[in-house]
């Protein structure tokens, strides 16, 4: 949550122009102020304010500031309302230390009294501010910048990414983290950069250092040296990471959204992933199979991803999977958790605070866990926690609401159960190799479906608008694709739409049925198929709009349906184990198009930022 970028040059440039770009190639961090502050001969220039990107650039002119330095925040409000004087960056007393900061001081209660008694003026109501002003007061007392920050920090509970300048120390920024992400990137001996994601960079270099925890990182035009300052801070020496991501990925290209172009590159971003190595699929297997107990976990959308997954690794690996959401797992496992336990941790990001601290937790709990990840990140925090990762192939994800990355996440937990499924001999071949192929088409089936459907969907919603409200309901794997296809709507049209079990449903929200309430049920015709039919009679028995998804051939519930969307491919048990990931296109669109109809931009939903990493 919230989006910082740093820059410093050998000389003055139009340097408010790539601190603009910085920022707005990291909005989806969060979007509800933004400012940025360079350096000039040894003054600092602050220009910020509330809003989103563009306004304050038409106000305010970033593109105009000139200087050697620049620090760039954009903001998800933590502490302190999203106005003026609480939008980043912030300053000292003096105004010659500016900070930019992505995480939560928890201590700064007691650090801003301290601060106050020796006679700072504040002009926030943040977590942050109380950071220049301690740097100022080190400073006062005769240490020099770098170990003025160091005392600083060693001083703040918290999680920070922050980036730091000093108008007397015109030739450096100092960066630093402590569970909040934050990259590194040079172009030798003229400029460096650094920012809390990558596609910042991306127009820069595909070459990072990626700054671990308790790190501070010198940055001086082309160069950086790197020191671990939680105890003696001595240099180190890190590798530099690529990363294969192309910066048209993280541009809209003609279309409208974010959301609808990566909503269209699921296909690519699926077949991508299908090439990820037997040799990471074999090793993620052999552990699943060895271990005793097994959990699944992550938060939001991933979450639902682990759902559809579960399913799909326990048919073959015949071993119950748990799963958590990741908050909840040290409470659930309090007393439970055992040696030899394999937790699988599931995050687009990799950075979701929640996620980390579950499987901090979980090591430090029993020293023989193994945990396992999925990421879309390479080198984010959750692979250093990891025994094994396997890294999506979704590209850059910049719409806050997560598509290609689900629909990727599902088809590698589908890699994973394959593989089991191979290496237990627990069908013939020829079975396996069936779902195999059913799960290799399932970039060619959407992309099919995208070709014919986006239109109708669009029809869909007009209807589904005139209803304040519905349901999606489903049996079995399909739960995963309600339940999410309930998040796309909540989260981006900003409508209460859940997606539910259709057995469960009649325990309750059944009472909601009234002539004309829509119902969409996901029915592809697995093993559940029967029963569905049974509660698609009960809701239609009391008035319900019945609305279905089902494949091209499927005919008794479409019979039984008022409106039909179907996903073109073949009606058999192989496809239809891997109907999370065909059929969640159409409710992705649904929810798109449903964003448009209420004036709403689908890529920055309201109160949202794409990674959360604060608790
Ligand atoms: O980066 P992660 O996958 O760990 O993020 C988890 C959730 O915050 C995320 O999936 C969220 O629910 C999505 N933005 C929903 O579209």
């Amino acid at each position: 949550m919230c989006g910082i970028f740093g820059i410093i040059y050998l000389g003055n440039k139009q340097i408010g122009k790539i601190a603009l770009e910085g920022i707005r190639r990291l909005e989806y961090r969060g979007y509800d102020s933004c400012g940025i502050v360079v350096h000039k001969n040894g003054e600092l220039y602050l220009r910020k304010d509330s809003g989103k990107i563009q306004e304050i650039q038409d106000k305010l002119k970033f593109d105009e500031l000139i200087g050697n330095i620049a620090l760039a925040h954009t903001r998800w409000a933590t502490h302190g309302a999203p106005i003026k004087k609480n939008s980043h960056p912030h300053l000292d007393c003096k105004n010659e230390i500016a900070v930019v900061h992505n995480g939560i001081i928890e201590n700064f209660i007691s650090l801003k009294k301290e601060l106050l008694s020796k006679g700072h003026v504040f002009q926030s109501d943040t977590d942050t501010e109380i950071i220049p002003h301690l740097i100022e007061e080190y400073i006062k007392e005769g240490i020099d910048f770098k170990n003025s920050v160091i005392k600083t920090l060693k001083r703040c509970k918290g999680a920070y990414g922050i980036v730091i300048c000093y108008s007397k120390e015109p030739n450096s920024i100092i960066v630093a983290r402590k569970e909040s992400p934050i990259i590194i990137g040079l172009d030798k001996g003229k400029v460096s950069y650094c920012a809390s994601d990558i596609p910042a960079l991306l127009p820069y270099t595909r070459d990072f250092y990626i700054l671990g925890d308790n790190e501070l990182a010198i940055l001086r035009p082309g160069d950086v040296s790197i020191v671990n300052f939680k105890n003696e801070p001595i240099e180190i020496t890190k590798p530099l990471k690529h990363i294969d991501w192309s910066i048209d990925a993280a541009e809209k290209g003609g279309y409208e959204h974010f959301m609808l172009k990566e909503i269209f590159e699921e296909p690519n971003a699926l077949r991508r992933t299908l090439k990820i190595s037997e040799n990471e699929l074999k090793m993620f297997a052999k552990e699943l199979m060895d271990a005793e107990n097994i959990y699944i976990t992550a938060a939001g959308t991933s979450y639902y991803a682990s759902l559809a997954g579960k399913y799909i690794i326990t048919k073959f690996l015949g071993k119950y999977i748990q799963e958590i959401e990741c908050s909840e797992l040290e409470n659930q496992l309090l007393d439970s958790l055992k040696n030899n336990s394999v937790i699988i941790a599931v995050s687009q990001s990799g950075e979701t605070i929640d996620l980390i601290e579950a499987i901090r937790w979980a090591r430090k709990a029993q020293k023989n866990i193994k945990i396992l990840s999925l990421t879309n990140v390479v080198g984010s925090s959750i692979t250093r926690y990891s025994d094994l990762t396997i890294i999506t192939q979704a590209g850059p994800e910049i719409g806050v609401a997560a598509t290609k990355t689900y629909t990727t996440q599902v088809l590698s937990l589908g890699l994973i159960g394959l593989q089991i499924a191979r290496e237990r001999n627990v069908l013939p071949k020829e079975e396996i190799d069936s779902y195999y192929d059913a799960l290799k088409s399932s970039p060619d089936i959407i992309e099919d479906f995208l070709k014919k459907t986006n239109h109708s969907i669009e029809k869909l919603v007009d209807n589904l608008e005139k209803n304040a409200n519905y349901f999606f309901l489903a049996r079995g794997i399909s739960i995963a694709t309600a339940k999410e296809g309930g998040l796309k709507l909540k989260e981006v049209a900003c409508r209460f739409i859940e997606g539910y079990s259709a057995a469960n449903a009649k325990h309750g929200p059944i009472a909601l049925v009234r002539e004309g309430f829509p119902i969409i049920f996901i029915a592809p015709p697995d093993e559940s198929y029967e029963r569905l039919v049974g509660n698609i009679m009960e809701f239609k028995a009391r008035g319900g709009h019945i609305i279905s998804v089902v494949v091209e051939s499927d005919e008794i519930i479409s019979d039984l349906s008022d409106t039909v969307i179907r996903i073109p491919q073949p009606a058999n048990k192989y496809y239809n184990l891997f109907s999370p990931i065909t059929f969640i296109p159409a409710l992705q669109l649904l929810a798109y198009h449903s964003a448009l109809a209420h004036g709403l931009d689908p890529d920055q939903p309201l109160n949202l930022a794409k990674t959360v990493t604060v608790h």
